[in-house]
């Protein structure tokens, strides 16, 4: 799995830094072409000969050094990398690839990459849990940057964290899941539907419901991730996924419109979007104005899935309270679907602005997959595996 893979191994100026040498070596070791990049920081700690040793390869430090034969081609550096592990990564780089800064060689290098990153975090405890950080990290996990928790014990400064960077061994298995990563998906496309539409009452109110989004744009970064042409129609604004087409809607008509539009010549359509069943039927110019009582008149809305046709897959979500595989059942016939993804709503950690979801995949044929709990990204990987099967047989 690792053999004649290139690696580029990003070191940031962390105390952790001495330990990248431990992973370039046992890299080597596994055949991985190993190529060293050092922030300046990075060489206040550990030394590039030290590194270049270990891989045999030069260290690159800088953007102008003559010496190193990548100096002015970083971007030769990024298209070569099967994948970017940068271990350790500080708060300072994190924020910089949060943000899109490239003034250093590793920032340019991971700015020009197209291929996956790992992110191993060491610093101060203080530092980690700052809400910055914190959301920092969440922006590059939305991007699909593979994040390393860091691990708890002493820290640099003696006492004692979270902070540590992640034993070797688990940033080596990380490499590996990354490299093994399916690209059953390349040629095809897919649309996904996110978040819960907003039905305007006045230009100030709406009636929405608690959809935050997660599950379907887990459902579009994995995919794409996988190699397929995504365009994600969502009525959340959470961080886009990497190099996927997001179209913004608010309402159920406009999702509608965006969906016929973007499933023309598609493979599958996935609706992961609580779209509101009713609408006010009329939506008042000017603010309503308080009184002792309001009558709503709603009116349905269209239900997308069951009425959009077409040659591909269908798949929807059920979220139920109550009688979940019945009721996904009838959803699954009543809308013509290939597959749908039913959840108990009432369950913890389920559901609803959650990051894990425990799901059951139920298909035409009434076969039932009774996932376990995990990430969304994982059910996304298990729902995309179904997808991939279905498509393979066509
Ligand atoms: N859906 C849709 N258009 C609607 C309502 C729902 O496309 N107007 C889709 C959802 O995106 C989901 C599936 O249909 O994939 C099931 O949605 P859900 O809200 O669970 O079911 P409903 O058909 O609305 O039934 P109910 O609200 O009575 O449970």
């Amino acid at each position: 799995m690792l053999e004649g893979k290139t690696v580029v191994l990003g070191i940031a100026g962390s105390i952790a830094a001495y330990k990248a040498a431990d992973l370039a070596s046992k890299l080597t070791q596994a055949g991985v072409g190993v190529e060293v990049v050092m922030t300046e920081a990075a060489t206040r700690f550990i030394t590039p000969l030290t590194l270049s040793s270990i891989t045999g390869r030069p260290v690159v430090t800088g953007m102008w050094q003559p010496a190193s034969e990548f100096s002015i081609e970083h971007v030769s550096l990024a298209e070569a990398a099967d994948v970017v592990v940068i271990a350790p990564a500080t708060a300072d780089i994190i924020a910089k690839l949060a943000s899109g800064i490239a003034d250093d060689i590793l920032t340019c290098t991971v700015l020009a990459t197209r291929a996956p990153v790992i992110i191993a975090p060491a610093m101060n405890d203080n530092m980690y849990r700052n809400p910055v950080t914190q959301e920092n990290l969440s922006r590059l996990k939305a991007r699909g940057f593979v994040i390393i928790e860091p691990g708890y014990g002493r820290l640099a400064s003696g006492k004692t964290g979270t902070g540590r960077l992640a034993e070797v061994d688990r940033i080596i298995d990380a490499i590996r899941q990354v490299l093994q990563r399916k690209s059953d998906l390349a040629g095809r496309q897919i649309v996904v539907t996110a978040g819960g539409t907003r039905e305007p009452i006045d230009p100030v109110r709406y009636i929405g419901n608690r959809s935050s989004g997660k599950m379907g744009y887990a459902l579009a970064g994995v995919a794409r991730e996988r190699g397929a042409k995504v365009t994600l129609v969502t009525a959340a604004s959470l961080p886009s996924p990497a190099e996927v087409e997001v179209i913004a809607v608010e309402t159920a008509l406009q999702m509608k419109r965006a969906v016929t539009r973007a499933v023309k010549g598609a493979d599958a359509l996935i609706m992961a979007a609580a779209v509101a069943d009713y609408r006010p039927e009329e939506v008042a110019r000017a603010k309503i104005k308080k009184s002792s009582r309001l009558n709503l008149e709603l009116v349905a809305t269209p239900d997308i899935l069951a009425e959009i046709e077409g040659g591909f897959i269908k798949v929807g979500f059920a979220a139920e309270s109550e009688d979940v595989i019945a009721n996904a059942r009838k959803k699954l016939e009543a809308k013509g679907l290939d597959l749908i993804v039913a959840n108990d709503i009432t369950q913890k950690d389920s559901g609803f602005g959650a990051d894990s979801n425990k799901v059951t995949i139920i298909d035409k044929n009434g076969k039932i997959e009774d996932l376990p709990l995990m990430t969304k990204r994982e059910v996304a990987d298990r729902v995309l595996d179904r997808v991939a099967g279905i498509l393979g047989k066509r």
